[in-house]
């Protein structure tokens, strides 16, 4: 096929984009979301201080926007995300114990609530484990709450949406060596077999060139659906766009069965948040880049 999607569908996969609300009046931006995609993550509208800005006051517009752009066109929907130390607003920041516990489950009890039956996946929890050697869990007022803070608020995603797939999301879990991708692969493992309702991983993929894109990501692909979840490439960006690394990246989700798809995180190099780098599909007019092209290529050939 000729377009992203399309070309994923035929391989029984999505191919999404990162979508900002404040685009979609840009039709240069509109066309070629509406051309090449067939999935959309909102970029920051579901965020829980884009929707709880003041505490029990819930605000929906921007994300309802992106959903029913995509929705209406046939695209599938990742809500990113229902738990996150960052990005909360300031009543919660400054909220600890067992009343930001249950803050936190009244907030995925009400989103989840509000989009059910419109999202195919969340982004239940977001990088709640620390970088580095350790393999501990990230310090955060949510992880204070207690260590089984994760698997509540899988618990109450899976009691407000159980149709939706609810996924585990986080970055630098790409290289299979790393003790934060092993201590994650170790909560998927412990999830799964206590019947904690998980069905994904999100593994968001933001690579600074060659050099991060690890040999061995193809193996972390397949060690984590080989546990029963399937494994999403959910925000992939690469410094400066080699196309061998995103040809590569390509090849390895279509490699691994449940590697049911992947997202890019923006459109156009100039609707990144490293713009900078030049790290997309499409550069700042809206052309198609090699990576583009390696991409399609692989998607059709693979
Ligand atoms: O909307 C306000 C605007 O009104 C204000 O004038 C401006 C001044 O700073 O800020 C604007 O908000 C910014 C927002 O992006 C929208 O552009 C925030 O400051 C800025 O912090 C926010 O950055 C987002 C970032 O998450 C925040 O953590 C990026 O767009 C978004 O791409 C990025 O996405 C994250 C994923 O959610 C999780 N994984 C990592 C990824 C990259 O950091």
């Amino acid at each position: 096929a000729t377009t992203l999607g399309a070309s994923a569908a035929e391989r029984g996969r999505f191919f999404g984009t990162a979508v900002a609300a404040g685009r979609l009046s840009d039709s240069a931006y509109t066309t070629i979301l509406n051309r090449e995609f067939n999935q959309v993550t909102p970029e920051n509208e579901m965020k829980i201080d884009a929707t709880e800005p003041q505490q029990g006051q819930f605000s929906y517009g921007n994300a309802d926007r992106i959903v029913s752009h995509a929705r209406s066109r046939g695209m599938q929907v990742r809500g990113h995300t229902l738990a996150w130390h960052s990005q909360q607003p300031g009543w919660m920041q400054s909220m600890s114990g067992s009343a930001l516990r249950q803050a936190m489950l009244n907030h995925i009890t009400q989103v989840a609530t509000h989009f059910r039956g419109q999202i195919a996946w969340w982004d239940v929890v977001n990088e709640a484990y620390a970088d580095g050697s350790s393999g501990a869990r990230r310090d955060s007022n949510l992880q204070r709450t207690g260590n089984d803070w994760i698997e509540a608020a899988f618990r109450a995603a899976d009691a407000a949406d159980p149709n939706a797939q609810l996924c585990y999301n986080d970055y630098n879990t790409d290289n299979w060596n790393d003790a934060k991708t092993q201590a994650v692969y170790r909560m998927v493992q412990d999830f799964k077999q206590r019947g904690v309702p998980i069905d994904c991983v999100g593994l968001q993929s933001h690579f600074t060139g060659g050099s991060n894109y690890p040999s061995n990501y193809r193996t972390t692909l397949s060690s984590f659906a080989a546990l029963g979840v399937d494994v999403h490439i959910t925000e992939l960006d690469i410094r400066n766009a080699p196309a061998d690394a995103y040809r590569n990246v390509t090849n390895d989700c279509l490699a691994v069965a449940r590697c049911k798809g992947i997202t890019v995180w923006g459109i156009r190099d100039s609707d990144s948040w490293r713009s900078g780098e030049s790290p997309l599909l499409f550069n700042g007019s809206g052309g198609k880049k090699a990576a583009y092209d390696a991409v399609l290529t692989a998607l059709n050939n693979g």
